[in-house]
């Protein structure tokens, strides 16, 4: 796949066909890609947890919250859950901030899912005392955000934002979710 295609297809999932597990195996070559990723000052502060069993999987779901835009939907159901995720760790023993680094290191991750014929979405909205408890995580790594993973099992498309338009995504009848993006003569301030 051609980057464009990967880009084009590295969309926000959050329905997957949870019967298609992903291995520990998946995961580890998903976080060599992060590992590569740009850091500032080459710190390298992050850090990850690996959830690709059942046991550990229910223990993050209950603490993310889904798609705040969808007012009707409580997130994914049982059997279209995530099949993994990676909870994306700042070890402050190391570092204060983490911002950019983390969101390359998570783009790679997605992108990497992507050719894997996966797909993801980062969740930042996390009950992080209550996953902290779960995963038993210690206290010099901050939760940054958490990856899900898995098999995608939904439709998104991409459409142009019209000028003042509603940046809100939305699903249609079919179950398709629609992702408004501002388009390049809006973003480009001397085009
Ligand atoms: C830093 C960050 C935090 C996000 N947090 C959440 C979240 O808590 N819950 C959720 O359902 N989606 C979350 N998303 C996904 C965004 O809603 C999504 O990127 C946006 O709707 C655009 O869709 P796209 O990724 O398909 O382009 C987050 C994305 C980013 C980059």
């Amino acid at each position: 796949m051609l980057l464009k295609e990967l880009v084009e297809r590295c969309r926000s999932y959050r329905r997957f066909d949870e019967a298609h597990r992903l291995t520990k195996e998946d995961l580890v070559e998903l976080v060599s890609l992060a590992r590569l990723a740009a850091s500032a000052g080459n710190l390298q502060p992050l850090k990850y947890f690996l959830s690709w069993e059942d046991k550990t999987n229910r223990l993050i779901f209950p603490t993310l919250h889904w798609a705040a835009y969808l007012k009707d939907w409580p997130g994914p159901a049982e059997g279209e859950r995530p099949a993994a995720y990676i909870v994306v760790l700042g070890d402050r023993n190391i570092a204060q901030v983490f911002g950019v680094d983390a969101g390359i290191a998570s783009q790679n991750i997605l992108l990497g899912a992507v050719e894997k014929g996966l797909g993801g979405c980062i969740i930042g909205s996390v009950d992080r005392d209550d996953l902290r408890k779960a995963l038993d995580i210690p206290q010099h790594l901050e939760i940054l955000h958490v990856i899900a993973l898995g098999k995608p099992a939904e439709k998104v498309v991409i459409e142009d934002l019209p000028p003042g338009g509603d940046i809100r995504y939305w699903r249609d009848e079919n179950g398709v979710h629609h992702v408004p993006k501002r388009t390049l003569s809006e973003l480009i301030i001397n085009l």
